[in-house]
């Protein structure tokens, strides 16, 4: 075998750089279809490796590989021991190289089942998709499931590469079989382009060189192809869109706001708006790395400087004064949920889109999608690697596109608020107009004349805590005492809203997600009537409780962990419900067969075991809290 260093094309290592257009390409398939080898095969064949990377190959090709003594391409790309051994490949890995004509990004996303997750990890800026099947199988769900995905992330151009085609005698006839497969179902995917190349990545055919056997073929080789195909619409008319990152203030003279421009180009002179708040200014200056500049294009990383004092902060969104993007707080998307724990409607999230992170929730589940054969099901949550359509809503209104227009201003990613890992992905589809056509209506008597007239603060106290913990008795307590008191309030409790405002509620998560999602919300409108309300519920969650804490005002919701082991309560099982779930009648019953998450920083935590503390002591420290807190006269 010939060394290929003097030869070699160019290896870039960073993928950046020069003036040549850069093509984002996805690869998939399954485990065997030959995906490493056909990547392995497409940088030894453009002559792009460099000595010792060919001399590490052969050894490791002796050593681990599975064609003899030839070389395994596949094993090029598996980087990981682990995989070598398991013989799959697990995580995205990105290969940069260019040719004469173009830089090229290769994503290699593993075939697996499980692994939608990475998949859609690596296709979130491809520009192509390169589907590998194996002549001998043909289509496989997995072929449908890649397909649509691609599909999904906005992938407008495939190429179906028809591998192993020297292992079915070269045949015309089983390629032609199998692309009209691919093309009867791939129609409802939209996708703007489909190439078919009959390949043998083993042998190097129609990957980078052309094979009398396949004569028959008179398209592209894989890698022509890759260096022709057209998948970029020119900027000019995309609309600008800088989603800042940071606001950078080196001194008081200075203010500029940096980032990447995420489309479109903008010059010195040109208006300007961020979005949020719809102030307009112009741009004065466009710095970057290499010194200032006249004008910038998509992907250039700059710091704006603009003609007016602004309030711009981290998370703005600025487009131009024409074709500006929506603002909104409720929109449509597909989400792909990428978490072990299901994605339960209703439960906050944080959303980041672009630089702006933001509290969110989905608030319907729409449908789920198979993406095997692209049914919708009905879902009322989602499990890992599971993609729907949802309603999403924001805490707070959000600039955004459609996906469609845009994949970086229109996709987020969704963020667990406990652990901080990213647990889903999405795309909006489009903003509701809901959203826009329902404004608050503004009263005349509001929460401040209320609480003059009655003399007293509002205030939620919430109770959380096992069943038969003691909630409802001391809540029971404290409403006397604040009632004796002449304190206007109103006692919520978990049974009695069950059997009105939530008697379309059970037990299971989801459905104890929106029971206190609900009730949270009506503590909220009782204290904007100014009254003090008791809440009594089981509330078995962290998220839901500090949803409950934030959307009241701050130092409103005071939390009490009626704290009494499991053990005690279900000693006193008051209702002999903890007799039932334990003889199996009750299902997902608290302590038992679902969890509790007590809380970490109550503001009065109670030891309800029982010995420690009376129940009449108890009440008296939560009215001495309010007392201490100014709530009371
Ligand atoms: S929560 O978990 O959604 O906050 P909530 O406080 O409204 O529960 O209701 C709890 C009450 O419902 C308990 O006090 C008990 O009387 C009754 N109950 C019936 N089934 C269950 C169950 N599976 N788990 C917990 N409580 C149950």
């Amino acid at each position: 075998m010939e060394a290929a260093s003097d030869q070699r094309r160019s290896v870039n290592g960073d993928g950046k750089g020069g003036a040549k257009a850069l093509l984002r390409v996805i690869t998939c398939g399954s485990v065997d279809d030959g995906k490493s080898t056909l990547i392995g095969r497409l940088l030894y064949d453009s002559k792009l490796l460099f000595d010792d990377q060919l001399a590490a190959l052969e050894r490791d090709s002796r050593k681990h590989g599975s064609a003899g003594d030839e070389i395994d391409f596949a094993l090029l790309l598996d980087g990981l021991d682990a995989e070598r051994e398991q013989g799959i490949t697990i995580d995205v890995a990105y290969r940069f190289f260019t040719t004469p004509i173009r830089k090229i990004i290769v994503a290699d996303a593993p075939g697996h089942v499980q692994y939608t997750r990475n998949m859609a990890t690596g296709a979130s800026n491809a520009d192509l998709a390169v589907i590998l099947v194996d002549a001998r199988k043909g289509i496989l769900t997995q072929t449908r499931r890649h397909s649509f995905i691609a599909s999904l992330l906005g992938i407008r151009h495939v190429v179906l590469a028809v591998n192993k085609i020297d292992l079915v005698g070269h045949s015309q006839e089983v390629f032609d079989e199998i692309v009209a497969d691919y093309r009867a179902f791939a129609r409802e995917l939209q996708f703007d382009t489909m190439q078919a190349i009959p390949i043998s990545a083993r042998f190097g055919a129609m990957v980078t060189s052309r094979t009398e056997a396949l004569a028959w073929y008179v398209g592209p080789a894989l890698l022509d192809y890759l260096e022709a195909v057209e998948v970029e619409p020119g900027l000019q008319q995309r609309p600008f869109r800088f989603p800042v990152q940071w606001v950078n203030r080196p001194d008081l003279d200075f203010r500029g706001f940096s980032g990447t421009i995420a489309d479109g180009q903008i010059a010195v002179g040109d208006a300007v708006v961020a979005c949020l708040s719809g102030r307009k200014s112009t741009i004065r200056k466009i710095s970057t790395f290499d010194g200032d500049k006249t004008r910038a294009a998509r992907g250039e990383a700059v710091t704006l400087v603009l003609d007016d004092e602004i309030d711009i902060s981290r998370g703005d969104l600025l487009s131009g004064a024409d074709g500006r993007p929506d603002v909104a707080d409720q929109f449509a998307a597909h989400i792909i949920w990428m978490h072990e724990e299901a994605l339960l409607p209703g439960r906050p999230l944080l959303l980041k889109c672009a630089s702006k992170t933001v509290l969110a929730s989905v608030t319907e589940i729409k449908h789920r999608i198979d993406a095997d054969n692209f049914q919708k099901l009905a879902a009322k949550q989602l499990a890992l690697n599971d993609i729907a359509v949802a309603n999403i809503s924001t805490h707070e209104p959000l600039a955004f596109d459609p996906y469609a227009v845009n994949r970086t201003t229109g996709s987020f990613i969704l963020i667990d608020r406990m652990t901080n890992q990213t647990v889903g992905a999405g795309m909006i589809d489009f903003a509701l107009r809901r959203a826009t056509n329902i404004n608050w209506q503004a009263v005349d008597i509001n929460k401040r004349q209320r609480m003059r007239a009655k003399g007293h603060r509002p205030a939620v106290l919430w109770f959380t805590g096992l069943s038969g913990a003691g909630k409802s008795t001391i809540a029971n307590l404290v409403e006397q005492r604040l009632f004796a008191l002449g304190c206007h309030t109103y006692l919520l409790d978990g049974d009695n809203l069950r059997h009105g405002v939530n008697r379309n509620l059970g037990f299971t998560t989801a459905d104890r997600v929106e029971n206190i999602r609900r009730a949270a919300e009506i503590a909220k409108l009782f204290v904007d009537a100014g009254l003090i309300v008791l809440a009594s519920f089981i509330s078995p969650f962290r998220a839901e409780r500090q949803l409950a804490r934030e959307i009241l005002e701050p130092g409103e919701f005071i939390e009490i962990f009626v704290d009494a082991p499991l053990a005690v309560a279900e000693q006193r099982d008051p209702k002999g419900l903890y007799k039932s779930a334990r003889a199996g009648a009750i299902r997902n019953f608290t302590g038992i067969d679902s969890p509790y998450e007590p809380p970490q920083t109550p503001e009065i935590h109670l030891n309800a075991d029982g010995q420690t503390e009376t129940v009449d002591a108890m009440a008296d420290r939560i009215v001495a809290y309010l007392r201490g807190g100014g709530f009371l006269k």
